[in-house]
């Protein structure tokens, strides 16, 4: 069991004593996903044994726009060793032809575990894993604390079970998500990285319906990078809070349009804001009409191949947030 109020500024500072009590003079590798709680777990650990900590960030080219370029850019001034691995050709080819939404996720997972695999086999001596595994994770895998159990449940970060290493640290294991942001506020990490909603490990994958090709990504990064700058920007504006979670989608579906005087054939968005507490069940937000009005219009005139926007106004249950 946990204390009931955790002082973030305390917490800290006794998780670096125990960071380095545990890893001694060792070296550490974890792996970064550009979600918040493997960031603040690599800004933690660096500020404990700096230069000791490696981490491996593959991207998997499943990123939203600029995403990989921001977890780069908040990493480069710390004390750590950042290897990215541009791995998005290698994925797009194995993704190839492939419709299903649960051959999607395996084949991702899969070929995650590979590249990580490849990657850390360059580096010797390393005799740690870090996870950003937090306190609800441990709740829900009935693990006790301390147990050192391999973060797999519901992630592209599961890691192979049969890599050798000494032990695991878990420093954020005893933090719920907003003190985890607030943990990597004091670290100095930026908003984007703190406050980012959350992601599926599968990335856009699970966002792009039907095959995934590259074209279809660069239209699906530009739709959601309209579409969340416009909920920012409306939030901010209205003093209203954030959706949980607030994305596009890039449907299969073609449908019939005019563009000029030409007949066009494009691609159908999708919208989805949610409000949820536990992402078991969500409620949709009832977004004001004229700006998601603004957000079509603009979407289908910067997305050339896109031709008609949607909002989705489904509930968890019967949908699920994401579409596959
Ligand atoms: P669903 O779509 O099941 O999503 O209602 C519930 C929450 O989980 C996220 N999600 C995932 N997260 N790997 C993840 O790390 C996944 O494969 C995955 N699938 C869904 C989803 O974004 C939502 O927050």
């Amino acid at each position: 069991m946990r204390e009931a109020n955790i002082d973030i500024g305390d917490y800290e500072a006794k998780m670096i004593d125990e960071i380095r009590a545990q890893v001694g003079d060792s070296d550490v590798l974890l792996a970064l996903s550009g979600g918040v709680d493997s960031a603040v777990c690599a800004a933690l650990l660096a500020k404990a044994i700096p230069g000791r900590l490696h981490c491996i960030f593959v991207d998997h080219g499943l990123m939203r726009k600029h995403e990989g370029d921001e977890v780069e850019a908040a990493f480069r001034d710390r004390d750590l060793n950042l290897i990215r691995v541009d791995a998005a050709v290698r994925f797009l080819n194995k993704l190839a032809g492939v419709t299903d939404p649960e051959q999607k996720r395996k084949i991702i997972g899969e070929e995650f575990i590979r590249v990580f695999e490849e990657e850390s086999k360059k580096l010797s001596g390393i005799k740690f894993l870090a996870q950003g595994t937090i306190y609800p994770d441990i709740v829900e895998s009935g693990k006790t604390e301390g147990s050192a159990n391999i973060k797999s449940h519901h992630n592209v970060g599961g890691l192979p079970e049969d890599m050798a290493f000494d032990g695991l640290v878990e420093p954020l294991r005893g933090l719920y998500k907003t003190e985890v942001r607030a943990l990597g506020r004091n670290l100095g990490l930026p908003p984007e990285l703190t406050e980012r909603q959350p992601f599926p490990g599968p990335g856009l994958a699970v966002r792009c319906i039907g095959e995934i090709t590259h074209e279809k990504l660069e239209t699906l990064r530009d739709a959601d990078a309209i579409f969340r700058e416009a909920v920012d920007n409306f939030a901010a504006e209205s003093s209203t809070e954030r959706p949980d979670q607030y994305f596009a989608v890039l449907t299969d579906t073609r449908s019939v349009g005019i563009s000029g005087d030409v007949r066009a054939y494009g691609y159908t968005v999708a919208l989805r804001a949610v409000k949820t507490k536990d992402y078991m069940t969500c409620e949709y937000v009832p977004l004001p009409h004229d700006l998601l009005g603004s957000v079509a219009v603009q979407i289908v005139a910067e997305c050339a191949d896109v031709g008609r926007v949607v909002y989705d106004i489904t509930g968890k249950p019967p949908a699920t947030i994401e579409w596959e």
